[in-house]
């Protein structure tokens, strides 16, 4: 049943990839498979405010505010959403939205809110769809949000559920499927359920590479198939690591994927260099660390500068001074954020 006008808000977490997504191939599907921890303190706050239209719809009808300012600049992009999801959602028309959106961290930190933003969107419009037809499982609710949020930004079908999260087919991972994000469905040891991840602003500056052109490099790059053959094998040595808690391993297998992602977008034409002097200098930090100290403490990397520090909880306090002695130094404004694996998105 159609509904007159409302509003619903959703709060969705950013993720952080362990073995990565980059490359794609039809409509938003990946080229690989991906694992990811779900975080808890980076997120997205997304109010999505509806009102039924009066006579019949031309385009879509939204306005977005981002921290309280209306940002016309976003709105090519949720307007090209909206488009893609709109078979999906064929109610888009009817009504005129407005989205209020916020940032629980700082903006142009370098940390991509796209991953919380478009989780956070897809879950306020499938509230909506579940008002209309209350039939909806739980599960099939949560499926056709990731499936909605893959449609935004790929990454972002990894923020719906919490914990590890499985996008990508793959044949040992039950369940996985190209089409939207699953909790991973296999044993995990308790170490790896507390995982704690400090993000290290090295550079805030916007992004050097589109995400959409860094998946467009893939497309004739030399060494594609062989990337993607390799996520599939680094997830099936992940599943092994999870069940024993093989700390080491999983050290082995992130900082790989971190530094392949970068080897990758330096072999493109074009080529990039997306770490800074001071991604290196802290990466050659932690290393001396683990060396010194026998900490498991590792790095991993998005597609920017900064360093996501991961490591056990039981860690924590000495990373923290670790951080606070050796690495803050290398943050611009020493700026971090403490951040640790989350339960997922929720409705506010
Ligand atoms: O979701 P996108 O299109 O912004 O791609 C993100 C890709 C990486 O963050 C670099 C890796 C990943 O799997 O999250």
């Amino acid at each position: 049943d159609a509904i007159e006008a409302g509003a619903f808000t959703w709060r969705s977490p950013s993720n952080i990839a362990l073995v990565k997504y980059w490359g794609k191939r039809g409509e938003q599907l990946p080229a690989n498979p991906s694992v990811s921890f779900t975080l808890d303190t980076c997120a997205t706050t997304t109010t999505l405010r509806f009102a039924r239209r009066e006579g019949p719809a031309s385009g879509f009808s939204f306005e977005l505010l981002f921290e309280g300012r209306s940002r016309e600049d976003f709105k090519p992009k949720i307007n090209r959403f909206f488009e893609r999801i709109e078979k999906y959602l064929p109610f888009l028309r009817d009504y005129h939205f407005t989205i209020e959106t916020s940032n629980s961290f700082p903006h142009s930190s370098g940390i991509a809110s796209s991953a919380s933003g478009m989780s956070a969107l897809a879950l306020c419009l499938m509230s909506m769809e579940r008002k209309m037809n209350p039939g909806i499982t739980e599960r099939d609710f949560y499926r056709k949000a990731s499936f909605l949020a893959r449609l935004g930004s790929g990454s972002a079908c990894r923020s719906v559920e919490g914990g590890l999260v499985v996008w990508g087919s793959h044949p040992e991972i039950e369940g996985s499927t190209d089409l939207y994000g699953t909790r991973y469905p296999d044993e995990v040891h308790p170490v790896f359920s507390t995982y704690q991840d400090t993000v290290l602003l090295v550079d805030k500056g916007k992004k050097q590479v589109s995400s959409t052109a860094g998946h467009g490099l893939m497309h004739g790059h030399p060494f594609a198939e062989r990337r993607f053959q390799q996520a599939g094998e680094h997830l099936s040595e992940l599943k092994h690591i999870l069940r024993e808690g093989d700390v080491k391993g999983f050290i082995e297998i992130v900082e790989s994927e971190a530094l392949t992602l970068h080897a990758i977008m330096m072999t493109g034409r074009p080529y990039y260099l997306l770490m800074s002097p001071g991604t290196l200098q802290v990466i050659r930090k932690i290393w001396d660390f683990r060396k010194e100290t026998g900490s498991n403490v590792c790095f991993t990397l998005d597609a920017g500068a900064n360093v996501h520090v991961l490591y056990p909880e039981e860690e924590k306090d000495r990373i923290l001074e670790f951080v606070n002695s050796e690495l803050v130094a290398y943050c611009e404004n020493e700026h971090y954020i403490c951040d640790r694996i989350g339960a997922g998105a929720r409705p506010l």
